[in-house]
């Protein structure tokens, strides 16, 4: 890690994620297209273009492919999106042995259509699945599976600013087995959904319960996986701080129950008063978010000093008492940006300032994802 905060050293995840990717036309050739029977009408279509909620519409096609131990992974397909059948035994619905990615697709003024660090997103589910017991993939194959989906359905990539195709990969148990032990076969799919932004009220401020009583991994667990238990384990404490009036919870760690980890479904950053940002190290328990690694990079690179270090909450909560600590923000690839406004549990309450900063961090983000900035850092890949 840097120690001045100012030189980027990459994690593992960043070094294999910025690997070049093959020609986009090299790529998804091995899914074999079932095309839609009855694909979604233009007014259905309109609907859902006017709608963009987050994740309740989906594209027309999903990609699916299948490992079986000794074969490897095999049936690459583009078929119809809808249900899948699935043996009441499989492991997936009884162990919870599964991994997802969230990536979205961006179309640009002049109509073509890039996703951005797919190679980080491969990189991180291959992390994951080594995690959680499940088979690695080719950065062929995850790739190829989204650009074989947003090919065949490039009309859901909507093109009002702020909105983009939000891509799911996920992997689980397929295999009908009630014994504990990794599946010997396994289902990949990647599902689209044209999205706009995360949270109903747009980039507006956040108020943020810090749960004392509850936490998202441990040490040694899978908090660094992204795995479906991480999100169900996140449900009870996001309801009990809705209960209190407040929009998203953020857990601590659970060795000491002092230090900030993060919100469950994204990262947080703290802005100092002396003009240097803060967010907390990777510990192995807390999620190495792609916006969070892109906006580590961005900041360091425009010359604000970023540290990524353990940030007790009680110096914390003091710091913005006294004023040394101006803003705060969370991030990820679905809710981007979001500024913190309000950071409350059992012994404080406090409001943060807004400085703009967090605003300022989107724009540069969101820019260089949209084509209207210049992107440096080889981020962007086109894919039709
Ligand atoms: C994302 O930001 O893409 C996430 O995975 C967070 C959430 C929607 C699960």
């Amino acid at each position: 890690m840097a120690q001045d905060g100012l030189e980027h050293t990459q994690t593992t995840l960043e070094e294999l994620g910025s690997a070049p990717l093959p020609p986009v036309a090299e790529l998804g050739s091995q899914f074999v297209v079932q095309p839609h029977p009855n694909p979604t009408s233009d007014a259905d279509w309109q609907t859902a273009m006017n709608e963009l909620k987050f994740g309740t519409r989906f594209s027309d096609h999903m990609a699916v492919a299948t490992w079986t131990e000794g074969a490897g992974w095999h049936d690459h397909e583009i078929r119809p999106y809808g249900p899948i059948e699935l043996s009441p035994a499989a492991a997936v619905l009884h162990y919870g042995q599964e991994i997802f990615e969230g990536l979205k697709a961006y179309r640009h003024e002049d109509g073509s259509i890039w996703t951005f660090r797919p190679g980080f997103n491969a990189a991180r589910f291959n992390a994951s699945a080594r995690r959680m017991g499940l088979p690695e993939m080719t950065v062929e194959d995850f790739v190829g599976s989204i650009v074989a989906v947003v090919r065949k359905d490039e009309r859901f990539v909507p093109r009002e600013p702020g909105t983009s195709l939000y891509l799911r990969p996920f992997m689980f148990a397929s295999e009908p087995f009630l014994g504990v032990r990794p599946a010997r076969e396994v289902t990949y799919m990647m599902i689209a959904s044209p999205v706009g932004p995360y949270f109903a009220n747009g980039f507006a401020p956040v108020s943020i319960w810090v749960t004392r009583n509850y936490h998202r991994a441990g040490p040694g667990g899978t908090g660094a996986a992204k795995t479906g238990g991480n999100y169900a384990s996140s449900l009870l404490p996001q309801e009990v701080a809705a209960e209190r009036g407040f929009d998203q919870v953020c857990f601590l760690d659970a060795a000491t129950n002092s230090n900030l980890e993060e919100l469950g479904g994204m990262n947080v950053f703290v802005v100092r008063a002396d003009g240097s940002v803060q967010t907390p190290r990777l510990t192995g328990t807390i999620l190495e978010g792609g916006t969070r690694s892109a906006i580590i990079r961005m900041l360091r690179d425009n010359g604000t000093p970023v540290s990524e270090e353990t940030i007790a909450i009680d110096a914390l909560i003091s710091d913005i008492s006294s004023g040394e600590v101006v803003e705060m923000f969370a991030c990820g690839t679905a809710a981007v940006v979001t500024p913190i406004g309000h950071l409350a549990s059992d012994d404080f309450d406090v409001k943060l300032p807004q400085t703009n900063f967090s605003e300022s961090v989107y724009n540069q983000l969101v820019s260089i994802q949209n084509g209207l900035a210049p992107d440096p850092y080889g981020w962007t890949y086109r894919i039709h």
